[in-house]
Order: structure tokens, then sequence, then C-alpha cells
């Protein structure tokens, strides 16, 4: 049975990936959805009557979590076709004036949990099989007041392209979403609403637009997919600009 594994599948990005997956890939009929919240989970699990859905309560913030899937993965050996790394967050605040346990929890979840996911899954991908990591135009320069957050998109990016081309040989798409701001729950989670003109003069990105491009994106095995024109052109001058110049205009 073909299997998709989406990450942070609760609310947001995640639960739109959920809605649309059968638009562009109508043969997975198997879906493990992990977040914290599982009543969540079963909702929209109640919503997919045609697929076999597995809700997985999931702290992905615990490497227990990893032990767990670890041993669902060997005892069950699916035939993953997809893996969407989703689930983030990102805090606004200055370093030294945050909770360490704040700032690190972006690391445990936008890095390590993204790399132990991806390591644990690839062994059961086979060839036409994609990856998806939810990176973020963050990835593009550094934000200052958001620079663990940044940093750790940038690390989400650049894990892509290189293994895009590491599983080339495997017959494994890999695709990197960098979305601009989206209205979801991410933004009082992370302290930024009313507390950024940043986020309020930027344009937003519409949820299910975003995921529409993602999954044609990976469908034909793009590396780096960045919805909205605006942000298209973001990126362009990001890499042609002197990253030090660019840091004095990217603060959030
Ligand atoms: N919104 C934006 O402005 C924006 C812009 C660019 C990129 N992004 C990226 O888009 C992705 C999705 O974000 P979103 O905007 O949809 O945010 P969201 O609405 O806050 O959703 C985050 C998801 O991650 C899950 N999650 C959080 N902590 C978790 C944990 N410890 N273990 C397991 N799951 C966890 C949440 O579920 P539970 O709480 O139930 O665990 C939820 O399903 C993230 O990677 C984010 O960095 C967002």
């Amino acid at each position: 049975m073909k299997t998709a594994i989406i990450t942070g599948a609760s609310a947001g990005l995640g639960q739109e990936f959920v809605r649309q997956l059968a638009d562009v890939f109508p043969e997975i009929d198997c879906y493990w959805l992990i977040a914290r919240r599982k009543d969540r989970l079963e909702e929209l699990a109640q919503a997919l009557p045609d697929k076999q859905v597995e809700c997985l309560a999931l702290d992905l913030c615990d490497t227990m979590s990893f032990v767990a899937l670890q041993e669902k993965l060997t005892a069950e050996r699916p035939d993953v076709c997809m893996l969407i790394n989703n689930a983030g967050c990102g805090y606004l605040g200055n370093l030294g004036e945050v909770d360490t346990s704040t700032q690190t929890r972006m690391i445990d979840l936008n890095l390590r949990a993204l790399v132990a996911m991806t390591n644990m899954t690839i062994p059961f991908m086979g060839p036409g099989s994609n990856i998806i990591n939810v990176s973020s135009i963050a990835s593009f320069c550094p934000n200052p007041r958001m620079t663990v957050y940044s940093s750790s998109k940038a690390f989400v990016s650049s894990f892509t392209v290189g293994l895009a081309e590491e599983l080339k040989p495997k017959g494994i798409a890999v695709t990197a979403v960098c979305p601009g701001p989206m209205k979801t729950e991410f933004l009082d989670i992370g302290n930024i609403t009313g507390n950024s003109k940043t986020f309020q003069t930027l344009p937003y990105c519409d949820q299910v637009r975003v995921v529409a491009g993602t999954l044609r994106a990976a469908k034909a095995g793009r590396t780096i997919y960045t919805p909205k024109l605006f942000y298209k052109a973001y990126r362009v001058l990001a890499k042609v600009t002197p990253v030090k110049l660019m840091v004095k205009f990217a603060a959030t």
C-alpha cells in the first residue's frame, strides 16, 4: 500500500497538504498523520473516507518519538512514496532575551526532527518517491529578531539541495518550498502577531495556493519552489546582494 507521512498535519499548511494530496498524488492510499494534537488529526481523518489514515500523536521535539516511529517502520515496512516534513515553529525575539528552551525548540523541531524523519524514512522509499521539506523565505537571508528561525530554514533549503543530489540515483525527488508569511497559528505561537512591522507590511501567501503549487513542483521534480512573484524576486535579490548589506534590511 502506497503511504504518505505528513508531519504537522493538525493545523495550517500541514492540514492543507493532507486535504490536497490526492489531487496530485491520487495513487497514495495510506496516510500517516503526525502532530501532538490527536483530536485534530482524527477530525481531519474523518474527511478522508477513501484513505486509510493513521493518526500518530507524537511530539517531534522528544527523541522518544523517533524510537517509536523507527519501531513502527521496521515492523510494518510501509511503501513510503511521500514524506512531507512540514512541522515547524518560529519565535520572534533576540538571542539572550528569550528563554533558551524557546530558542532551542526551533532547532529540535525544524532541524533535528526533519533530519531524523528523513533518515528513518528513506530506507522505505523507492524510485518515483518524493520528499517535501517546508522551508521559508527566511532561508534566503538571515533575519535579525528571528535569527535562529531563519538559520534553521537556511539549513532546510541547503539540506534539500544536497539531499536531492544524493537521492538522484535512487530516483527519489526532494523539494523545498519557501513560502512568505501565511495566516496560520504560527504567527500567534511565535509571538509575531502585533510585534513585527515586517510581518505587518509583507504580502501574505495563501496556504491553499502554496500547497497546490508545492505538490505540482514536487511532481515535476523541482528542488526549490518559491510561491508568489514578489518572493521569487526577493530570492534573486538575496542571491546577488552581499549578505552583510541584505541583513540590514531583513530584520523581522
Ligand atoms: N505561517 C507562516 O508565516 C510560515 C511562513 C513560512 C514558512 N512556514 C513554515 O510552514 C510550516 C508549517 O507552519 P504553519 O504556518 O502551518 O504553522 P502552524 O499552523 O503553527 O502548524 C504547525 C504544525 O506543526 C505541528 N507541531 C508543532 N510542534 C510540534 C511538535 N513538537 N511535534 C509535532 N508536531 C508539532 C503542529 O501540531 P501540534 O501543535 O498539534 O503538535 C502543527 O500541526 C513550518 O515549517 C513553518 O516554519 C510558515
